[in-house]
């Protein structure tokens, strides 16, 4: 059913594709780690075009590539492609797209920008994040994550924390998780940065639990999993920034306050709110499912291009 799908939204995945593609990583995994050299993707293309800054979705979909055989073109920083010269997005993806490569994953900027892409190109698209709307393979990936720590997905309550509001990986990710029963999801964030009204109405018409709190206190014992984000500085006014710069931090001194402490995750960059100290913990996860990105992503490009 994935092949040559473009995957454009977390809402594509249902609960069997999702446990599907975690099969297909899990099994890749091993061969992997067993040392042994696949082939299976040899003579196939994927392209990588970031308009937008990346460094693990990036690299992760490159070495995915290349752990399966296959073979990587990526569009290289701004300054030494026609974009410099102010040629848009859409004709450069055009002109790659008439290259044909296998699939192309794009970042960028603009919410809605990798569906354009894809009624631009016939190679099928991957979004790799399209401003504050979607981030669907960190969804996969974080689903993953939960899925190989607590065995289970159904049932998982999770605290989904920081910029819920211009945070694509939440969305994203809380429509991965209404596929599963018996979810809980708190959403923890200052007001105004609360989740927007339209992936909560997404929640309400899924039927899924979720509550908004304004600090995570009220919840942490509740949690198996503790989801950090940190502020989308680069979508927001710089006073507001400032202004919620610093608005909640999870460092070592917060967590050992609790009997309980949850998991915790973070997509990465982390910039200060959550403190290199609490790396140690056996609940910091988040090098863990960095890594995961990559499997779950070698799963999908081997699912598009049907090998
Ligand atoms: C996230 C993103 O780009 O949305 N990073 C990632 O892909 N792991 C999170 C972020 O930038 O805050």
């Amino acid at each position: 059913m994935y092949r040559g799908m473009d995957v454009i939204s977390a809402l594509q995945f249902s609960r069997s594709d999702i446990e599907h593609l975690i099969r297909v990583a899990e099994e890749l995994r091993r061969r992997v780690e067993f040392g042994e050299k696949l082939e299976i993707a040899k003579g196939r293309i994927l392209f990588t075009a970031f308009f937008e800054p990346s460094t693990r979705t990036r690299l992760s979909f490159q070495f995915a590539m290349t752990k399966l055989g296959g073979m990587v073109v990526d569009l290289g920083p701004e300054e030494v492609s026609s974009m410099a010269k102010g040629e848009s997005p859409e004709d450069t993806l055009r002109t790659v797209d008439s290259y044909n490569p296998d699939v192309i994953v794009v970042r960028h900027r603009e919410p809605g920008f990798a569906a354009r892409a894809a009624e631009i190109c016939k190679t099928p698209v991957i979004n790799a994040g399209d401003g504050y709307n979607e981030h669907p393979t960190q969804a996969l990936l974080d689903v993953y994550t939960i899925w190989r720590a607590l065995g289970r997905i159904d049932g998982v309550r999770i605290g989904l924390m920081g910029d819920l509001k211009y945070g694509r990986t939440v969305s994203s990710l809380s429509y991965a998780l209404s596929n599963f029963r018996d979810v809980e999801i708190h959403f923890v964030s200052p007001r105004e940065l609360q989740p927007r009204e339209e992936v909560l109405r997404v929640l309400d018409k899924r039927r899924v639990r979720y509550e908004l709190h304004e600090k995570p206190d009220e919840v942490i014992e509740k949690l198996d999993v503790l989801y950090v984000t940190r502020l989308q500085k680069e979508r927001m006014k710089p006073e507001d920034y400032e202004r919620l710069k610093g608005s909640y931090i999870i460092n070592y001194e917060y967590l050992k306050k609790f009997t309980h402490i949850p998991l915790i995750m973070h997509p990465l960059p982390r910039v200060w709110e959550l403190t290199p100290d609490v790396d140690g913990l056996p609940q910091a996860i988040y090098f863990e499912q960095a890594r995961n990105g990559l499997y779950i992503r070698m799963a999908l490009i081997k699912e598009i291009l049907g090998l």
